[in-house]
């Protein structure tokens, strides 16, 4: 596919970085799914991001940043704690919600007081936002409500020719979206379990993270969502799983339940390889909700709610 540039080429990142100054979109590659990223400095561009996906507008978008300076531009009454945390997580797959500034389009947040920020652990994305100069806003590079993309091959599948460049940096290495705490309550929130285990959050802050309470705030939190087309039917162990397909021999297991980096970095890629073959049923075996277990479970109830 003609879009697709190589993230080795010599080129690359000043390319995509042309491509963000004149307002068009890339597909750029995170350690977490390939993001759909447009300048914060382009209406035309954040509009296009909500047209391209099938997004509803009002759904906001995480900014991502090439490095930690850039923060008090974009969020501003920053708390002690949030500042310490991403210090030490950043970067990598964690996105903190903050009080935003003047200068975060109403696109971005939804008309919210928030903003969602993170610096993506992927070399290549810093570079590309490092050269264009200013953040990009970035939700995952699918169609609305559809399966993340952990691939290039992903991207052109769901949005193809609508999208300017797409940044092929090979396969994504955490597989699952970035964690979410919410700053902006008295007591941090978890608003999505993601690539950044809970425990680990909790242990470098020193303090226990509230499970979110109030209205819905994060799409990823509506109850369908990241579904494939076929079923996909959960149960708690393999033998589990053994009798469901020796009765539905057509049914198709989800696998690496026992490794969860593994399971986590090949989820959607199997998910959409399934919907590809045309299977009916598929089959995953959810894993102990602690560490990267409590997203994986997350994603997989939320590809089987029908
Ligand atoms: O790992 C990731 O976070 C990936 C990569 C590309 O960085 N991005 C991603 O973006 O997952 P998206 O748009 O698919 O999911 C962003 C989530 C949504 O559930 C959205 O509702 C929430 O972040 N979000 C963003 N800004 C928010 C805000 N101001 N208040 C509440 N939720 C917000
Ligand atoms: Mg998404």
């Amino acid at each position: 596919m003609s879009n697709i540039v190589n993230s080795n080429a010599m080129d690359t990142a000043e390319r995509a970085a042309e491509v963000l100054t004149r307002g068009g979109l890339i597909g750029l590659p995170t350690e977490t799914v390939y993001g759909l990223a447009g300048s914060v400095a382009s209406e035309r561009a954040l509009s296009k991001i909500f047209e391209v996906k099938g997004r509803p507008v009002g759904h906001p978008l995480i900014v991502h940043l090439a490095s930690l300076d850039q923060l008090d531009h974009y969020a501003q009454s920053v708390p002690q704690t949030a500042v310490s945390l991403v210090e030490a997580c950043w970067p990598g797959p964690l996105t903190v919600l903050l009080q935003r500034s003047r200068h975060v389009s109403d696109l971005i947040t939804g008309n919210r007081h928030t903003v969602a920020i993170r610096i993506p652990a992927n070399e290549c994305a810093r570079s590309i936002i490092a050269m264009h100069g200013h953040a990009v806003a970035a939700p995952s590079a699918n169609r609305f409500g559809h399966v993340s993309p952990t691939t290039a091959e992903h991207v052109v599948a769901d949005l193809g020719e609508n999208v300017d460049i797409i940044v092929d940096d090979g396969p994504c290495t955490i597989g699952v979206e970035s964690t979410i705490i919410d700053f902006t309550t008295p007591v941090p929130q978890l608003l999505r379990p993601g690539g950044f285990a809970l425990e680990d959050l909790e242990e470098l802050m020193g303090i226990h993270v509230a499970m979110p309470d109030g209205e819905s705030r994060a799409s990823g939190m509506l109850e369908s969502h990241y579904a494939p087309k076929g079923k996909l039917q959960l149960v708690d162990s393999l033998p589990d799983a053994i009798s469901i397909i020796r009765v539905h021999s057509e049914a198709r297991l989800i696998d690496h339940w026992g490794n969860l980096p593994l399971y986590a970095a090949s989820l959607y890629a199997q998910m959409r390889q399934a919907d590809k073959d045309g299977v009916q049923l598929m089959v995953a075996i959810n894993p102990a909700p602690t560490g990267l277990g409590r997203a994986i479970r997350d994603r997989l109830k939320k590809a089987a709610h029908p």
